[in-house]
């Protein structure tokens, strides 16, 4: 399988980032450690962080016919960007959204998401590791629906 993984604004600041938050782990790291895992189960991983909202548009654009699911921590733009919703309904590649944070947890504007209720399923609250939860499910996922 082709598995895309996208991560929006302000997390190539992760392990400098609120700590507390989000962990110590950079997004270097987690990348790695998740091609890692990738490698284990025959999946070819892309990955592509943006600070930038139509750089992940285009992402998501041309995962059109080239990748077989998505997983997708959009940032802050969770919360804001209908034009990622738009783009993710124009391709219909599944996608898991991940936050590391509980962002139920937190102020009551992070609770909004512009992309739970079109995603497979939502991972939040479990740190860098959700990454890892979300590809196993991918793959289970994609196992399931062959
Ligand atoms: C986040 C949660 C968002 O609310 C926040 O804006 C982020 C990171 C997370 O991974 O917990 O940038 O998506």
């Amino acid at each position: 399988y082709n598995v895309l993984v996208l991560n929006g604004p302000n997390l190539n600041m992760l392990g400098v980032r609120e700590p507390a938050v989000y962990g110590s782990a950079t997004l270097t790291e987690i990348i790695n450690d998740l091609t890692e895992r990738a490698n284990v189960l025959s999946v070819e991983l892309t990955h592509l962080q943006s600070n930038a909202e139509h750089e992940l548009v285009t992402a998501i654009q041309q995962s059109l016919g080239q990748q077989d699911f998505i997983l997708f921590n959009p940032g802050a733009f969770t919360h804001t960007s209908i034009a990622l919703r738009d783009a993710l309904l124009a391709v219909a590649v599944p996608f898991i959204e991940i936050h590391i944070s509980n962002v139920h947890a937190r102020e009551s504007f992070r609770r909004h998401s512009y992309l739970s209720d079109i995603a497979k399923g939502v991972i939040c609250g479990l740190g860098a590791k959700g990454y890892h939860y979300a590809l196993d499910a991918a793959v289970s996922l994609l196992n399931t629906t062959k």
